[in-house]
């Protein structure tokens, strides 16, 4: 038999959201209640970094992420796998001079290049790299947005870290899916001086896994029923005129907006689902105050489905803002003391 290992490997970056995926209308398809928007970090400070290879000699499929074997089982690693096979077994059949490769076992590696303790969601920059890794082992020909239809199934979030910049995830209508996707709003470079500050908190309690947090939201909130029809519609369309426009402050108050918005309705499930905690809520205390200082808006905060905190400014007020969060976290219990320091700013990418 042909024992010939083939291979390619890919990195994909780490999204954050600014106008926030939480609910889904099909669980299975991972098709969201609204659409959604997200700012790409920069791959210096935060990507995964994905080897795939396939061959007759491997035994079975495998994962491997940060250097343990990991399970492949569930229903959105198959998914992932099944529809780039299908891809792939669709380019052969058109090209019979193509090596079959579609049939072969499949071995992924993968590595976060930021430790797994600073607690920041990893499945978006995961199945994002996992997706164009094997796009590329298979050579598809596939777009970033076709190929965010697949990544969109191992994590809903990962369909827009296909994308640097500033980036879409429009919720389509089909009941097949296949019009949520991903598209770029802009490159990084249409608004370069846009930073990051990630704050990462010493979090000893286990955060509500996002799958189950949303079924509870979708089930139970009454607020979330007017998140979905009339907050966040309201907000796409100021997000994407603030991005475009570069106007921070419109930019800021949104960001701000949602990420209240959304840990609103968490708070409003029955039982409530609360992933920010004390630390959390005095840094917001703190972007008040460095606002209220500058007399307008340089600093912007997000939480996801936990404690850890992003800030958003401009590199011209990183002094003022990274400065102030160090001041001000060194007497605040619950942030780790060289969060601050040690994350240093994120820089968009290129
Ligand atoms: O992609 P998931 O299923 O991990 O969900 C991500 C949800 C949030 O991070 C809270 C919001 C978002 O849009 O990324």
């Amino acid at each position: 038999a042909d024992n010939k290992v083939y291979r390619a490997s890919t990195t994909a970056p780490v999204n954050i959201a600014v106008v926030k995926y939480w609910g889904k209308r099909d669980p299975k398809l991972n098709l969201p209640t609204n659409s959604s928007i997200s700012v790409t970090l920069s791959q210096a400070d935060l990507r995964t970094l994905t080897t795939a290879s396939c061959s007759a000699s491997f035994d079975g499929d495998s994962l491997t992420l940060n250097g343990q074997a990991s399970d492949i089982s569930g229903a959105r690693t198959q998914a992932c796998f099944r529809e780039l096979r299908a891809r792939r077994a669709a380019l052969e059949a058109a090209d019979s001079s193509l090596p079959k490769l579609s049939t072969l076992p499949l071995k992924i590696v993968s590595e976060n290049n930021f430790p797994t303790a600073a607690g920041l969601a990893s499945s978006a920059a995961g199945f994002a790299a996992l997706v164009r890794a094997i796009a590329n082992l298979y050579e598809l020909t596939d777009s970033p947005s076709e190929l965010s239809l697949i990544a969109r199934q191992g994590s809903g979030s990962a369909c827009r870290s296909l994308f640097g910049g500033y980036v879409a995830w429009r919720m389509g209508d089909k009941a097949d899916g296949t019009d949520s996707k991903a598209d770029l709003i802009s490159e990084a470079s249409h608004w370069p001086n846009m930073r990051a500050l990630i704050l990462v908190v010493n979090a000893a309690k286990k955060d509500v896994p996002s799958t189950s947090g949303m079924q509870q939201t979708v089930a139970t909130s009454g607020l979330f029923q007017q998140r979905i029809s009339q907050v966040v519609p309201a907000n796409m369309i100021l997000m994407e005129e603030a991005i475009r426009k570069k106007d921070f402050p419109q930019f800021a108050e949104v960001t701000m907006r949602e990420s209240n918005s959304f840990h609103a309705c968490a708070a409003d499930t029955y039982p409530p689902i609360f992933y920010m905690n004390d630390a959390s809520r005095a840094a917001i205390r703190a972007v008040e105050a460095i606002n209220a200082q500058a007399g307008k808006t340089i600093a912007a905060y997000t939480y996801d489905a936990g404690p850890n905190c992003v800030i958003y400014f401009l590199e011209e007020d990183e002094a003022t803002v990274v400065g102030a969060f160090h001041r001000f976290l060194s007497g605040v219990s619950g942030w780790k003391a060289s969060a601050a320091e040690a994350k240093s700013s994120v820089e968009l990418p290129e």
